[in-house]
């Protein structure tokens, strides 16, 4: 969960989780490019392996994300916040870089991830919209129940 005060340990979960991820997708990749050169057994070995790589990152996202600690908004809520981190702080710092930097490939590809993490952290708004209407008419249905319950009484 998310804390003011971070210890090195919840830093280096964090790491940790972030290079368990990124080997996953890399292996992932990596068994694309080996099965465009012809290469069958090296690219089941990049998956087979992408998946412990998998296993490992959702270790490391039970103790950063307890499940204990979760429920459908905070699931949202967390999601929202890391899209708008991308869309709002990361990918324009990034752009301006690589912009100053030449590397105009770099700075077009980083617009446009921008843009599609705009759109996510949208749909997960409207979602999160939904869900909370929904929670609130189940709650009435429930206040309304108990009341029915109360007058048998
Ligand atoms: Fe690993
Ligand atoms: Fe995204």
């Amino acid at each position: 969960m998310k804390k003011t005060n971070q210890t090195q340990t919840d830093k280096n979960l964090q790491t940790a989780f972030a290079g368990e991820s990124m080997a996953n997708r890399k292996y992932l990749y990596f068994a694309k490019q080996a099965k465009r050169l012809g290469n069958l057994e090296i690219a089941k070995l990049f998956e087979d392996t992408a998946n412990q790589e998998t296993a490992h990152a959702f270790s490391h996202l039970e103790l950063i994300y307890p499940p204990n600690e979760l429920n459908v908004a905070k699931l949202l809520e967390i999601a929202i916040e890391g899209e708008l981190y991308e869309t709002n702080q990361m990918y324009p710092g990034f752009e301006k870089t690589a912009k100053l930097e030449g590397n105009l490939e770099a700075a077009i590809e980083f617009v446009e991830q921008a843009k599609e993490s705009k759109e996510h952290a949208s749909i997960f708004a409207q979602a999160a919209k939904r869900f909370n209407s929904l929670a609130k008419v189940e709650k009435l249905h429930a206040d309304r129940y108990q009341k029915a319950l109360n007058n048998l009484h």
